[in-house]
């Protein structure tokens, strides 16, 4: 049995890897929002450098939804690589990094005062989780063909 078609049709496969997916996802968004409602305003006596300790947490949940993100992919390539939504998903999280790392140098790192700048900013990453979280769920229903080999 090959590797896609173990995700795809094992009893096992596809539900561990999805919940690997959204085991990854939960502490990669949660840390990412633990910074942005500090920055926004919440618990204004925490340090806010000691957010950046959950960091090696966060790339670690990163590898794990990049890689069960891989292996759902590998499961579906056609479903996956055929729809707008993925590609557009996958910009999101590009984008949602990019925020996230100016963020974290300028307030983190550069101690930067907490303007209004950085609060929209804040708000602007919290956004792109969200948008990344229904545009992975949307993924199921936005598809225009499952397998190629509906076609035969
Ligand atoms: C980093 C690379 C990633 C890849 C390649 C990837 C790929 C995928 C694929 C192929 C699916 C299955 C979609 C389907 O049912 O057809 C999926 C589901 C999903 N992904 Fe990702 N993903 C990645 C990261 C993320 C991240 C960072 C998040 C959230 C922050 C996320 C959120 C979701 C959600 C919510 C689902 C739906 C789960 C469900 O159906 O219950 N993904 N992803």
């Amino acid at each position: 049995m090959s590797f896609s078609v173990w995700v795809r049709e094992s009893v096992a496969g596809f539900p561990v890897t999805i919940s690997f997916h959204a085991l990854g996802m939960a502490f990669l968004v949660g840390i990412h929002f633990a910074l942005d409602l500090r920055v926004l305003g919440l618990a204004p006596k925490l340090p806010v450098h000691l957010i950046t300790k959950f960091y090696p947490l966060m790339w670690v949940s990163f590898v794990v939804a990049l890689i069960s993100g891989l292996m759902l992919l590998l499961a579906y390539p056609a479903k996956g690589l055929t729809n707008f939504v993925f590609y557009l998903k996958m910009i999101l999280i590009a984008s949602a990094f990019i925020v996230g790392k100016i963020l974290t140098k300028k307030v983190v790192q550069q101690d930067a005062e907490i303007t209004t700048k950085y609060k929209i900013l804040a708000l602007l990453s919290i956004g792109l989780w969200v948008s990344i979280i229904v545009a992975g769920r949307f993924l199921a229903y936005t598809y225009t063909i499952l397998l190629t080999t509906d076609f035969y």
